[in-house]
């Protein structure tokens, strides 16, 4: 099934995306992808959760300065990684481990934003996720600081805005959905979400969007008071799964990051939705897998560098 999805997808997207290209180590460094995959799968497997953390890097990396691992910079003043916005990403070791092994196999070859797009796909895999090609041929960045990272989407951030920072990064309202779908994996700190249960309307209570069967549950892990670093799953009963699981929460109240739960109350983000959950589907309406790929693909093109604004570091987290 994965094998017809990924032949299926190089077909749709063609050869090439862009600037980067399928394959393009296929030459220089052979051994490169499952180079990525193993370490992927070792880390996934000491850590299950690492697979969603490895996901959110990608997102952090491509959404400030394009996808050229420009968060992954940890020897300026500064650095990208510290922005309030990337609170909480994590992953870097495993992103280092697998470049120290490539720089072995083949040194000076891959990049770290490549490393960073493959490993997000590898561990889709991981969660039973859908397998898929990633174009690759990104360089890495030469800018990293915090202050780039202002305008990293918010969980408190309004519809309209939400679908504006997407915009910018040309993506669409159906891409908004796709990709915060990816919170069909992982896990979230109370921190990000005590404030819908407690104060979120002027005078008291909760967001009314949360499902008044769901809240006392909410309450009950993140209390007012509580340890903000507390973490409980975005996609209640299917974490641990890469599936459409979590639309369905979103739609019945379930969402626990504020940001989800907005998609269901604008009519064309909930109408992507509600195209997955039609009474023909899954055996006529879109397909969530097949959709979600070409978002994450779509993703992982922003402001790439080609040229020789970028270069192959030498370690992830220094420039060369
Ligand atoms: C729409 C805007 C988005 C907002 C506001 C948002 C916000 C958040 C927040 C607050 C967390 C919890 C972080 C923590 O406690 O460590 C989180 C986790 C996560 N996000 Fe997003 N996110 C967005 C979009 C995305 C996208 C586009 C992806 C990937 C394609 C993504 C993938 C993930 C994953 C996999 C996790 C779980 C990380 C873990 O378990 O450590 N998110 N997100």
């Amino acid at each position: 099934m994965a094998f017809v999805l990924a032949l299926f997808l190089s077909f749709l997207i063609g050869f090439s995306q862009g600037k980067l290209k399928l394959g393009f180590y296929s030459e220089t460094c052979p051994a490169a992808e499952s180079i990525i995959r193993s370490t992927v799968r070792n880390a996934v497997f000491a850590d299950p959760n690492m697979a969603a953390v490895l996901l959110r890097l990608h997102f952090h990396d491509c959404f400030v300065e394009g996808c050229d691992g420009s968060i992954l910079i940890n020897n300026v003043p500064d650095p990208e990684r510290q922005a309030f916005g990337h609170q909480g990403v994590r992953g870097f070791d495993v992103i280092d481990k697998a470049k120290t092994q490539l720089e072995t196999a083949c040194p000076g070859v891959v990049s770290c934003a490549d490393i960073v797009a493959l490993a997000a796909r590898d561990a889709i895999v991981m969660t039973n996720g859908p397998d898929y090609p990633v174009p690759t041929g990104r360089r890495d960045g030469r800018v990293s600081n915090k202050s780039l990272a202002s305008e990293m989407p918010d969980v408190s951030d309004s519809i309209e805005k939400l679908k504006a920072k997407f915009f910018d990064k040309g993506l669409t309202e159906k891409d908004l959905v796709l990709l915060s779908a990816a919170h069909t994996i992982g896990t979230t700190a109370c921190f990000f979400m005590t404030h819908r249960l407690f104060n979120f309307i002027p005078g008291g209570g909760s967001d009314p969007d949360i499902n008044p069967s769901f809240l006392p549950e909410l309450q009950q892990k993140c209390p007012q008071t509580g340890d903000p670093n507390v973490r409980l799953p975005m996609d209640e009963g299917s974490e641990q799964t890469f599936d459409k699981h979590i639309l369905q929460n979103i739609k019945d109240g379930f969402a626990v990051l504020e940001s989800d739960a907005r998609l269901n109350e604008d009519l064309v983000t909930k109408s992507v939705i509600d195209s997955y959950f039609g009474v023909l589907n899954p055996l006529f309406g879109p397909s969530f897998e097949a959709d979600f790929v070409q978002s994450v693909i779509k993703m992982g093109q922003i402001g790439v560098k080609t040229d020789l604004l970028g270069e192959i570091r030498k370690k992830c987290s220094s420039f060369n």
